[in-house]
């Protein structure tokens, strides 16, 4: 008695801890969404300054974050590695169990949709952070016309996008993003429970939230794959991608390196 008493309590430790970190996690995915929309401003200039900013944070601020992100993100997963065992190990116990397994058949999926997430996050750091997932990223450059960066020589993130998002990733991205939305669904609503905050009369109010947020996150980010998609393949010109991409295919055509596409038809880059 004493054995399950222990083990429960660990394992609603274990739930608290990743109730925590999946709203560290939860609340940095807002930020980046919100941030991400700025591609929509009418050219290069906001996203380009926004992510130049972010990289040239002063570099306790900027490790500091990422360090806590990844602890949060390690941590989380690890969590869930041990939870998922335990429930795996609980199983042979009898019918006693057999309630409590169907509920764990969430956990058991959320385990997969939390590997689609690891996968997502590591292609996406070596796509748009250390820009090697295809090595002509690194030739985007743009040269700042305003603002604090005038006259600097930045990376091109808007060319990179629309480049990036023109070709399979632009569906993939879409894709990766049900998945995002299918685990944060179940996340934030349990994140509820784990804190103590999800009783009768909430759970329904609170289980609608965690809907509702997923659907904003996960619909705030595929807005900007599925605009550069829509562009490249009807008349609605949502962001200019076919100007983008027969500057890039002129480039390449004359070896061209790097690359700086002339934002001068959108009324920007003078
Ligand atoms: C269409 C959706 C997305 C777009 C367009 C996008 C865009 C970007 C870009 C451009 C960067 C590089 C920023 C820079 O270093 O200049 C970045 C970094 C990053 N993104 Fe995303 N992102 C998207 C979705 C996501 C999602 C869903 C997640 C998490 C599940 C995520 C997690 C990250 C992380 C962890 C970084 C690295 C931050 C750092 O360098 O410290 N992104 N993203």
């Amino acid at each position: 008695m004493g054995k399950i008493n222990k083990s429960i309590l660990s394992s609603l430790m274990k739930k608290f801890v990743m109730a925590i970190t999946g709203f560290v996690l939860a609340a940095f995915l807002l930020v980046h969404m919100l941030g991400n929309l700025q591609t929509f401003e009418g050219g290069p200039h906001a996203i380009n300054a926004y992510a130049n900013f972010l990289q040239t944070l002063p570099w306790e601020f900027l490790w500091g974050f990422r360090v806590v992100l990844l602890a949060c993100f390690v941590v989380h997963f690890l969590m869930a590695f041990l939870l998922w065992l335990e429930n795996r190990s609980s199983r042979p116990l009898g019918y006693n169990v057999t309630k409590y397994n169907a509920s764990s058949w969430a956990s058991r999926y959320m385990i997969y949709t939390g590997i689609l997430v690891i996968a997502f996050i590591i292609l996406h750091i070596m796509q748009y952070t250390m820009l090697n997932l295809d090595p002509y990223y690194k030739q985007f450059k743009w040269v700042a016309t305003s603002g604090m960066y005038e006259g600097k020589t930045l990376h091109d993130v808007y060319g990179t996008l629309i480049y990036g998002f023109s070709g399979m990733w632009g569906w993939l991205y879409i894709c990766f993003m049900i998945a995002i939305a299918l685990h944060l669904s179940h996340g934030v609503s349990s994140m509820f429970q784990s804190v103590g905050f999800r009783n009768e009369k909430w759970r329904y109010r609170l289980n609608a939230a965690a809907v509702a947020y997923c659907v904003i996150i996960a619909a705030g980010f595929s807005v900007t794959p599925a605009a550069v998609l829509i562009s490249k393949y009807t008349s609605c010109q949502i962001l200019p991608v076919k100007e983008v991409l027969a500057q890039v295919e002129k480039a390449k055509q004359g070896d061209v390196k790097p690359v700086f596409i002339n934002y001068d038809f959108l009324g920007e880059g003078k």
